[in-house]
């Protein structure tokens, strides 16, 4: 039988108060609708139909990456039933089973996806809802029961206060025939407080057709947390966070304070690293083994090897840190960022577009951009490559075993040739071969006696 998608995300999501659709906001890196669509992709389904409708554009624009998606534009947008209907010139006349999905449930699981259709399917019904028992139903449309069976689904503001009562919650998660769904939907009316066309009305419709409704009740009812506003965003966030953690512990990883460590879905992490408070793991970022990440580290799509150590305060974008190197404290690693196996940057060092070779060390204070630093360089104190000539970029080569000494500017493009060796203060304006000794620092003039002859005029 095969499976149809379709995800609802054309509210507003007013109770944001964004310039910004609700399903595009993020939870942990990752955009509600992402989240879902990602889920929903597990079903292998035979089509995935996105009802759009407030700032359609954007949502459609930032789902571009994924493809096989089909758009519908709901406008106006007169409820969750009206918004179904749109779907008819896609999906009216098709067979099998309809998942409706809404785009701003993220939490929702592949299993209990697969719980649902197995149901939706071994019971025969028209239609099925996934449920749950929660302690504050508020807000939430009420499962209304004759005995066991599902009798309808109440919103809360149509609900009587007996109904209120009710803790057993519609997720607004569905699984229905395709067979006889369109004409059902056009049967409902909008006969409610809101006067919109409820999606949920179609239980009542199924009920007094005589054909079979059902229920999925998920144990976890975190999974069908729905978004409305930004306080359900940051309830939500901090679950995945928590579940992401979780996840790294029992693969070996020490995450000494779960509550402030934010690691995003796609970042992997090796066994026996050490992560200390306050990190921030983003994006595509990967992370080996035996590493110890310290406080206040943020990184982003970076891939680190074993052993690796980020002492504190250090932002690491789009860079790539080899085994048994040490970064830190307060170093800026930024994009194309490569520091070899078993070198070092040190504090307050800045580093773009630059490879520093293996065993090399930048301890203190420079700024080295768009240089590639051989082996076992000495970068000392206050280097500085002065790569931007006021209308591009220069490069700047520094070849295996030169030492480069403190407060050196190298005006680029030049290059240091193997083993030179560059004395303090020198402004590197010319190409040194390998071996010699450059310094452009003026001859000392030292006058003996002059200061206590300066205190005793005075
Ligand atoms: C809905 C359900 C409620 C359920 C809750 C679960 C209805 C009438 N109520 O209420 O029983 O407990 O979800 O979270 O269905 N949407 C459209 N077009 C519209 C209206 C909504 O695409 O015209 C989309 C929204 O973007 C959202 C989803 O449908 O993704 C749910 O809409 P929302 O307004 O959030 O419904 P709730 O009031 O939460
Ligand atoms: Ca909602």
């Amino acid at each position: 039988m095969p499976i149809h998608i379709v995800l609802l995300a054309a509210g507003k999501g007013t109770r944001m108060k964004s310039a910004v659709p609700k399903v595009l906001h993020s939870v942990a890196g990752c955009s509600l609708i992402d989240r879902v669509l990602t889920t929903a992709s597990t079903l292998s389904p035979a089509s995935v139909a996105i009802v759009l409708g407030h700032r359609a554009e954007l949502v459609q624009a930032a789902l571009a990456h994924r493809s096989d998606l089909a758009f519908v534009v709901q406008e106006p947008q007169l409820g969750t039933g009206h918004a179904l209907l749109t779907t008819a010139p896609l999906l009216d006349g098709a067979t099998g089973t309809l998942v409706l999905l809404s785009g701003d449930v993220p939490l929702l699981s592949t299993k209990t996806l697969e719980n649902l259709i197995d149901r939706h399917t071994a019971t025969g019904s028209s239609a099925t809802v996934v449920t749950a028992f929660v302690d504050a139903p508020y807000g939430y449309g009420r499962i209304v029961r004759d005995g066991e069976r599902i009798a309808r689904i109440v919103e809360e503001r149509d609900a009587t206060p007996a109904e209120r009562t009710i803790r057993e919650i519609n997720s607004g998660i569905y699984a229905f025939a395709l067979e006889g769904l369109f004409d059902a939907l056009r049967q409902i009316a909008p006969q409610n407080d809101q006067g919109e066309y409820y999606l949920p009305d179609l239980f009542t419709i199924f009920a007094a057709r005589g054909s079979r409704i059902e229920t999925l009740v998920v144990e976890d009812a975190d999974e069908i947390r729905g978004i409305n506003s930004r306080r359900e965003l940051e309830a939500v966030s901090r679950i995945v966070r928590l579940r992401k953690n979780d996840e790294l512990m029992a693969e070996g990883v020490t995450i000494e304070d779960t509550a402030t460590t934010y690691i995003d879905r796609d970042v992997t992490v090796g066994a026996d690293t050490i992560i200390h408070p306050g990190v921030t793991l983003e994006g595509a970022t990967s992370i080996g083994g035996g590493c110890e990440i310290h406080s206040g580290v943020r990184i982003v799509d970076s891939r680190l090897g074993d052993r690796v150590t980020i002492l504190n305060h250090c932002v690491i974008t789009s860079s790539t840190i080899d085994d048994d190197a040490r970064v830190g404290p307060f170093a800026h690693l930024r994009p194309d960022a490569v520091v070899r196996e078993r070198a070092r940057v040190g504090n307050f060092v800045e580093l773009k577009k630059t490879v520093l070779g293996a065993g090399s060390k930048s301890m203190h204070l420079s700024y080295l951009g768009d240089t590639i630093v051989g082996k076992n360089v000495n970068i000392g104190a206050g280097t500085i490559t002065c790569n931007y000539d006021g209308e591009k970029k220069q490069q700047t080569i520094i070849e295996d075993g030169a030492f480069i000494g403190s407060d050196t500017q190298l005006i680029a493009p030049v290059t240091v040739g193997k083993g030179a060796y560059i004395g303090s203060g020198t402004t590197v304006r010319q190409n040194v071969p390998a071996d010699a000794l450059a310094v452009s620092a003026g001859k000392q003039r030292t006058i003996d006696g002059w200061a206590q002859k300066r205190k005793k005029k005075s």
